[in-house]
């Protein structure tokens, strides 16, 4: 791919889920796999950048030559955000954030007694919406947005409302979207404008989306 070129920039990615601890063996998390965040790090490695992911747990293989900065929780993930992200150009948000996290985590097991048990969840701060008020003019920042329903309206406000330069948008009803499989159907947003790829690998997916950011890097440089 001629066309893509990174090489001088440092992008940041961030992968899988995020792990919210109940008790010191328990924990709240969900289906990502990291598959799309680790396939957008070895791309962006390949074309030439400087590549920081910062990865809540996953059974994948750490990509040879990335700086690797494995997190557990929402609160972990964003100290490594606000530590990588103003010394990036493009920050690609990739991770499936856990949305609420447990207010007290017990100190020890939680032991099985009553026959209802109520956790009482308080909201996780949102790291990309951070990152979009802590953005650069330079800056390039990528969001991704999973939706079940009405994906392309809510896509538009949530890139409005977390001042991304792009988002990702995938539908989980599609089939071979989502979480596990190694395949995604998206549709990519910048203000404007649109282009929804058809069902391909998360490894093309992955130099779509490094092509887009590249581009609006380049017009952001001439701005
Ligand atoms: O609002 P929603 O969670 O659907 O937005 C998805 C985007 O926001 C993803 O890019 C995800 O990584 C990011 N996000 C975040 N911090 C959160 C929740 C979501 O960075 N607490």
């Amino acid at each position: 791919d001629k066309d893509l070129n990174l090489t001088g920039l440092t992008i940041t990615v961030t992968a899988g889920p995020t792990q919210e601890a109940i008790d010191p063996v328990r924990f709240i998390t969900n289906h990502s796999s990291g598959k799309m965040g680790y396939a957008l790090a070895s791309k962006a490695l390949q074309y030439g950048a400087e590549v920081n992911l910062i990865s809540g747990p996953v059974n994948l293989e750490i990509p040879a030559g990335v700086n690797y900065f494995p997190v557990k929780s929402a609160q972990e993930m964003l100290a490594a955000v606000q530590d990588k992200w103003p010394l990036s150009q493009i920050l690609i948000k990739a991770a499936a954030v856990a949305d609420y996290r447990v207010e007290n985590i017990a100190s020890s097991k939680i032991k099985k007694q009553a026959e209802t048990l109520t956790l009482k969840l308080v909201k996780n701060p949102d790291i990309l919406k951070w990152a979009g008020e802590h953005k650069q003019k330079e800056q390039v920042l990528c969001g991704f947005a999973m939706e079940t329903e009405n994906l392309l309206t809510n896509a538009r406000q949530k890139m409005q409302a977390k001042n991304c330069d792009l988002l990702v948008a995938n539908d989980l009803t599609t089939k071979g979207a989502g979480f596990a499989a190694s395949t995604n159907v998206a549709t990519i947003l910048w203000p404007g404008k649109e282009l929804s790829l058809p069902l391909q690998s998360k490894e093309d997916l992955a130099l779509h989306i490094l092509r887009a950011c590249q581009e609006l890097y380049r017009q952001k440089q001439t701005e």
